[in-house]
């Protein structure tokens, strides 16, 4: 079966390389106009539709395809008028926007068509599961087919005519607002579909399990596959298998026996994405998380900054998981209106198990670097200590990949400040006032980006390492993204974010950074932690973008490298 599921998606990919080239041009010049194009804060390579509200991606594999929800009528978004924004790439960069997938027209889905995921079945065919908010404001759960399996982008979408495939009522005490984004469906050895929906029952948050032998008719289960109290509502839950060790991703129905299983949430709490690593018992239907679902300031998460309502999908072609991140604006309504767009995505990320079994890893997937132009290099340079800044000049600083290596110095590590009691939440830390000038120990020391040219406007990503206090570690490393100061103008929200990162201070330590105007995308330790940031400069626009390395700490730090790479527009 996986063989079938193969040759359908290299068919696909060979077809769509041959006819995208003219519906990118076609369609993207219809799509976009010169005064969005032109905007300083519109991304050059990130995903964003032509205009208005977007959130939540999904995607189906073969030609990459990306289901995003959108608002076509407004940058202000009206959840009854949600409907499945579509578009395909061949490389995850480029992409063709087509007409959307799925719109709200019948009984099941009048009232918006939410987010659900896509499923490959074994014959490769593929099919969308997706809740519809019904004729009463209810959550339902509805099925599409596409309409001709030769098209390769699939552009025309049938609803079953037996949806609603699965209502909240009386019998299974489902809570008809809280019972939606139903997952990528796996198989079991059974034969049995099995689906989980996000839900809530007063303050529990539940991945509600759903079986079917056809993906028509539903059973639902009554015990969930994972439920927490306190939590609140689980949205867009994602499940899926991840292997022990190596980095490759595995289908959502792997049968491998050496995996461990990931659940994310997203909680309408927060609004951050939450994971567990654990095991999933094929007997009893549970997941077990190994180490509980912590839900506090350091609970594992796919992102520290602007990151939500993700999703996974297995590339087959690539033998990788790919994670989608909605990242949405940090300015004021009346901005969002004026520019005509809101909302985007992040950099497609490749995501796996770190060889501790730990956490995540994830890093941009490696088309991104087709888009790298010029590079400027460095080699070990030492950053003085006490507020070294040095411009990196030669790339283009408002649209840029940058990769750092730094390396302190072991005996230096002994001068590291102890961390302060209660200094628990990294973001905090990272908030408080002069966080980003204390002139003692080790760091801060990064990058200053998006800034300009006599630093009225900077964001700093950068890394402070402490001494620990418990005496399981030696140190804690710190990472921070800071918009304190990346705007003159005073209505945006200029939060700054902050992870610990899980490295030794005695190895090199990474620092990757993608800007593209007003996105700032950091992954520390090689992907440990990641932190996005949304930032709308006055100043630091376009030409006037410049990028620079600093160290405040009071200790050198060495540059081992340097790379800085321009960044092409993407299609
Ligand atoms: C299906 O799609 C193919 C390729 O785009 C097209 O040639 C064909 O006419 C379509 N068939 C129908 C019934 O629309
Ligand atoms: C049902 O869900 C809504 C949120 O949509 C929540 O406010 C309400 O408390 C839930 N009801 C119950 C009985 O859990
Ligand atoms: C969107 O951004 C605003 C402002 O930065 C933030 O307060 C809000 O929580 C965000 N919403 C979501 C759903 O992430
Ligand atoms: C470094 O410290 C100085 C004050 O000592 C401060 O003005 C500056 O903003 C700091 N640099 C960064 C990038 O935070």
């Amino acid at each position: 079966m996986a063989n079938i599921a193969w040759c359908n998606i290299v068919i696909f990919l060979l077809v769509s390389l041959f006819l995208a080239n003219y519906v990118v041009v076609l369609e993207a010049l219809h799509y976009l106009p010169n005064q969005i194009k032109n905007q300083p804060y519109r991304t050059g390579y990130h995903f964003q539709p032509p205009k208005n509200w977007m959130n939540g991606p999904m995607i189906y594999k073969g030609v990459y395809h990306l289901f995003y929800q959108w608002y076509p009528n407004g940058a202000v978004m009206k959840v009854n008028e949600i409907v499945w924004g579509h578009a395909t790439s061949t490389d995850l960069i480029n992409w063709t926007p087509h007409r959307p997938a799925i719109k709200p027209s019948r009984p099941s889905d009048i009232n918006g068509c939410w987010s659900g995921s896509a499923t490959i079945l074994p014959n490769g065919k593929p099919v969308i599961l997706y809740t519809g908010n019904d004729r009463y404001n209810h959550q339902v759960q509805n099925l599409a087919k596409p309409k001709n399996l030769t098209d390769p982008y699939l552009r025309h979408w049938t609803k079953s005519p037996e949806n609603p495939l699965v209502t909240a009522n009386r019998v299974n005490h489902i809570n008809s607002t809280a019972f939606r984004d139903p997952t990528t469906a796996w198989l079991g050895r059974d034969g049995w579909w099995r689906v989980i929906t996000g839900s809530q029952e007063g303050r529990r948050g539940l991945a509600l399990l759903s079986t079917s032998r056809d993906l028509i008719d539903w059973k639902q289960s009554t015990k969930p596959l994972h439920y927490k109290d306190g939590t609140g509502m689980w949205e867009c839950p994602d499940f899926f298998p991840v292997a022990r060790t190596d980095s490759h991703g595995l289908d959502t129905s792997s049968f491998r026996e050496s995996v461990k299983h990931v659940l994310k949430v997203s909680l309408t709490d927060t609004f951050h994405d939450y994971y567990t690593i654990g095991t999933y018992d094929r007997v009893r239907d549970v997941y077990v998380p190994d180490h509980g679902f912590v839900q506090d300031e350091t609970a594992p998460r796919y992102d520290y900054g602007k990151f939500y309502a993700s999703k996974t999908f297995y590339d087959s072609v690539n033998q990788r998981r790919i994670l989608w991140g909605w990242v949405n604006e940090s300015s004021p309504e009346k901005d969002n209106i004026k520019k005509g767009w809101a909302g985007l995505q992040a950099i497609p990320r490749k995501i796996w198990l770190d060889e501790s079994g730990k956490r995540l890893l994830q890093w941009p997937v490696k088309e991104t670097e087709r888009l790298r132009t010029t590079q400027v290099r460095w080699e070990n340079r030492v950053l003085a200590g006490r507020g070294s800044v040095i411009e990196v000049s030669g790339v283009t600083a408002s649209q840029a990949d940058v990769e750092v290596l730094f390396k302190v110095n072991g005996l230096d590590l002994e001068k590291a400040d102890v961390i302060e009691p209660g200094w628990t939440d990294p973001q905090l830390i990272c908030s408080q006032k002069n966080a980003n000038s204390v002139k003692s120990g080790l760091g801060p020391f990064g990058l200053m980006v998006m800034a300009s040219k006599n630093l009225e406007e900077y964001t700093s990503v950068y890394l402070r390492i402490f001494k620990a206090r418990k005496s399981s570690k030696d140190h804690v490393v710190l990472m921070c993204s800071d918009q304190s100061r990346s705007s003159l103008e005073k209505g945006n929200d200029k939060t700054s974010y902050g992870a610990f990162v899980d490295i030794s201070p005695y190895q090199p330590i990474s620092l990757k950074t993608l800007v593209d105007k007003s996105i700032v995308e950091s992954f520390g330790g090689k992907g440990k932690a990641c932190i996005t940031s949304r930032v709308y400069p006055k100043l630091a626009i376009g030409e006037r973008t410049h990028l620079f390395v600093f160290n405040n700490g009071s200790q050198n730090v060495d540059v081992l490298s340097l790379s800085a790479w321009s960044m092409k527009s993407s299609l």
